[in-house]
C-alpha cells in the first residue's frame, strides 16, 4: 500500500579481502526485494556508485543506494518522500502496481532518475522524472516532472546523444523518442528493436561505445526464462543488429542457484572496468522457495574495443577488480550488512505520510521511545471497500534481506473491544491471506491465552528464520525474554511468488480493528532486525559476522 513507510533496508555480509587485483565478493549486492537495478558511477560526486531499484507501492519510494567499493551499500535517499509528489500512489489496491523499473544517470552536474508509475486501471503508465544535485538528501529531490509517454509503455531509459539531444527508450519492443527534460515533451517514438524474438522485450538501456550504440534489454519475462540480450547500431535510430541471437546473461535452463537473471544495466568504474547489475532470484531451478523475491546482483564485464561485452555468470561467490574497500559514504541511511536497530524516539523515518499521520505518533505523551500505531479499520487483507488514502493502514515494515535473521519488537497493547489486534507479520502480498499461495499448506490459526503475569506489560513478538525455508513465530514477556513461547512455524514457500510475484517479503508491525469499532492503539518499541546468515548457494548459508552497527 502506498501508505507505508519502509523502515530500513538490507542486511548482508559481503567480504572484499584486499590485496590482489581480483577481489572476492558475494551476491546479491542488494539483498531483499530489490528488482530491476540500474546503476551508474559518478566521478563528480566524490567517485560514488549509485543504484536504484523498483519500489512498487512502498512509501517512501524510488530508493537510491550509494557505494564507494561496490560491496558496501548504503541507502542514500528516496526520491519519493512527499505524498504530494505522487498522490496517485495512495489510490491503489494491488501490490504489483506503483513504481516500476527506473534508470539512474548523471549528466552535467545533475543526477536523474526516470521511472514509470503503473496502475492496472485505467492502464496507462505515467513517466516520472526526478532530479537532484544532492542524492544524500531526500528533500533535495525535485519533481517528478511528468513526461509525455507517446509509446504508452514502461521501463524508461535516459540517454544523451553526441548531438546534444536527449532520448528516452521504452519497452515493449524497444522504442526511442527524443525528450525535452525541461518541459517533459516527447516526440513520436521510433521502434528500433524487437529483441531476439523472446517475449517481453523490455528494460532498455543505451550505451555509446567505440562508434556503436549498444542497446541492452531484458527478454523472456521476469521469471525463469529471463535473459539479458544486446544489439548494436552505428545510428541511434537503428537498424540494430543483435549479438549472435544468444543472451549475454541468463540462468535459463541451468541448475544455477541464482535464477531469473535478467534486466541488466552496465556501468564503468573509475579504473575503466565494466560491471553489470541484474536482478536474480535465489531459488535454484525448482523456483519454489525464494521469500526475498528478486534481488540485485553484480558481475564483472569484459568489454574490449569494438567487441561485444562478455559477462560472468551470476553466482554467490564472485571475484572481480573491485575498487578498494571504502565505507566513506555520507548520510544516515542503513548499510546493507548491519543490524538495524530502531529506537522509536529517534526514528522519524517511521512516520507515515500526511494523509494517515493520525495513525502514527513517535513517542506520544506518556509513552516515550515508542511508535504508537492506532488501528486502521481494515487489517492487512483489507476488503473491497478499502480506500488506502482515507482509511490508511496501521502498518510499518522493512524488507527481509537475509536468509537467516531474527526480528523482534516489543508491544504494549491493552485491547478493550472485540476484534482489536496488534502484532507483527511476515508479509508478502495483500491478496493472499490465510489461504496462502495456491496449493500451499498454511498453518492453522493458533490462539494462546496471554499468561496473567504478562498483562499490562510490554510483550516481545519475535519472527525468526533459522533456515532459508521456514519461519518461527514466538512471544515472550519483554522483561523475561529468555522464556519464549513458540507460537508456530510456517514454510517460506507461502511468501515466495504466488500472488506477490514482483515484490519480496517484508517484516513489520501493525494495529487493526478488523472492521470493528476498536480504537485502542498499540505502542511499539525496541525494533530489531538482526541479519545472521546469507545463503549464496544451495544449502550454503554464510554467517554475517559482526552484528552491530
Ligand atoms: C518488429 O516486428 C514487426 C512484426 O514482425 C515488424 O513489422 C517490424 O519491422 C519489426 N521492427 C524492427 C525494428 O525490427
Ligand atoms: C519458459 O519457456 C518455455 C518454453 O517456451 C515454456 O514452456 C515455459 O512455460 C516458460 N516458463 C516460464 C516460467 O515462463
Ligand atoms: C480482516 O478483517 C475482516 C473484516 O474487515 C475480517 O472479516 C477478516 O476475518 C479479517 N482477517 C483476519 C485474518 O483477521
Amino acid at each position: 500500500m502506498a501508505l507505508f513507510k519502509q523502515v530500513a533496508l538490507l542486511g548482508l555480509g559481503l567480504f572484499a579481502p584486499s590485496g590482489s587485483h581480483a577481489k572476492a565478493y558475494n551476491n546479491p549486492i542488494l539483498p531483499g526485494w530489490n528488482s530491476d537495478p540500474s546503476c551508474t558511477f559518478v566521478k563528480e560526486l566524490d567517485a560514488t556508485f549509485f543504484c536504484t531499484t523498483s519500489s512498487f507501492l512502498a512509501f517512501p519510494g524510488v530508493p537510491v543506494y550509494a557505494s564507494k567499493d561496490l560491496v558496501n551499500w548504503k541507502l542514500a535517499s528516496n526520491a519519493l518522500t512527499r505524498p504530494e509528489q505522487l498522490p496517485e500512489l495512495s489510490f491503489n489496491g494491488q501490490q504489483s502496481e506503483g513504481i516500476w523499473a527506473s534508470t539512474v544517470r548523471y549528466h552535467e552536474g545533475v543526477l536523474y532518475l526516470i521511472t514509470s508509475y503503473v496502475t492496472w486501471s485505467p492502464w496507462g503508465p505515467k513517466i516520472l522524472l526526478f532530479r537532484t544535485t544532492d542524492p544524500f538528501n531526500d528533500d533535495a529531490w525535485e519533481g517528478p516532472l511528468r513526461v509525455e509517454n507517446p509509446g504508452n509503455d514502461i521501463d524508461l531509459d535516459l540517454f544523451w546523444d553526441r548531438n546534444g539531444k536527449t532520448y528516452m527508450s521504452v519497452a515493449a519492443g524497444i522504442y526511442i523518442s527524443e525528450v525535452d527534460l525541461s518541459t517533459g515533451a516527447a516526440k513520436a517514438p521510433i521502434k528500433v528493436w524487437n529483441g531476439t524474438g523472446d517475449r517481453n522485450p523490455e528494460g532498455p538501456h543505451i550505451y555509446d561505445k567505440d562508434g556503436f550504440y549498444y542497446l541492452l534489454i531484458g527478454e523472456g519475462g521476469t521469471e525463469t526464462n529471463h535473459t539479458a540480450t544486446i544489439a548494436r547500431s552505428k545510428s541511434l535510430q537503428g537498424p540494430y543488429e543483435g549479438y549472435d541471437g544468444n543472451p549475454i546473461l541468463t540462468a535459463k535452463n541451468t541448475d544455477e542457484y541464482f535464477q531469473t537473471v535478467g534486466h541488466a544495466d552496465l556501468f564503468q568504474d573509475a579504473s575503466g572496468n565494466w560491471w553489470a547489475v541484474a536482478l536474480a532470484t535465489r531459488s535454484g531451478p525448482d523456483w519454489e522457495i525464494y521469500p526475498m523475491g528478486r534481488e540485485s546482483v553484480l558481475v564483472p564485464v569484459k568489454w574490449e574495443k569494438g567487441e561485444w561485452p562478455v559477462l560472468d555468470m551470476v553466482r554467490g561467490k564472485m571475484s572481480g577488480p573491485l575498487p578498494e574497500r571504502n565505507r566513506n559514504v555520507p548520510g544516515n541511511g542503513h548499510w546493507n550488512r548491519l543490524l538495524s536497530r530502531i529506537k522509536s524516539a529517534e526514528a522519524s523515518g517511521l512516520l507515515a505520510p500526511a494523509q494517515v499521520e493520525s495513525l502514527f505518533a513517535v513517542s506520544p505523551k506518556g509513552h516515550p521511545n515508542t511508535l504508537r500505531i492506532s488501528p486502521s479499520r481494515v487489517n492487512l487483507t483489507a476488503d473491497a471497500s478499502f480506500e488506502p488514502k482515507k482509511d490508511g493502514l496501521g502498518f510499518v515494515f522493512r524488507k527481509q534481506s537475509s536468509t537467516i535473521f531474527a526480528y523482534s519488537v516489543d508491544v504494549l497493547f491493552d485491547p478493550t473491544e472485540p476484534d482489536e489486534e496488534a502484532g507483527i507479520t511476515i508479509f508478502l502480498t495483500f491478496r493472499v491471506e490465510a489461504s496462502g499461495k495456491l496449493g500451499e499448506e498454511v498453518p492453522k490459526e493458533r490462539t494462546l491465552t496471554i499468561p496473567k503475569a504478562w498483562l499490562g506489560k510490554p510483550i516481545r513478538l519475535i519472527a525468526r528464520a533459522s533456515s532459508g525455508s521456514s519461519y518461527v513465530l514466538s512471544a515472550a514477556l519483554a522483561s523475561a525474554s529468555k522464556e519464549e513461547k513458540v507460537l508456530g512455524h510456517a514454510s517460506a514457500s507461502i511468501v515466495s511468488g504466488g500472488s506477490g510475484p514482483f515484490t519480496g517479503t517484508v517484516l513489520g508491525a501493525y494495529t487493526t480493528s478488523n472492521g470493528g469499532n476498536g480504537k485502542t492503539p498499540a505502542f511499539f518499541s525496541r525494533w530489531r532486525y538482526t541479519p545472521l546468515a546469507q545463503e549464496i548457494a544451495d544449502g550454503e548459508p554464510i554467517p554475517l559476522g559482526k552484528r552491530n552497527a
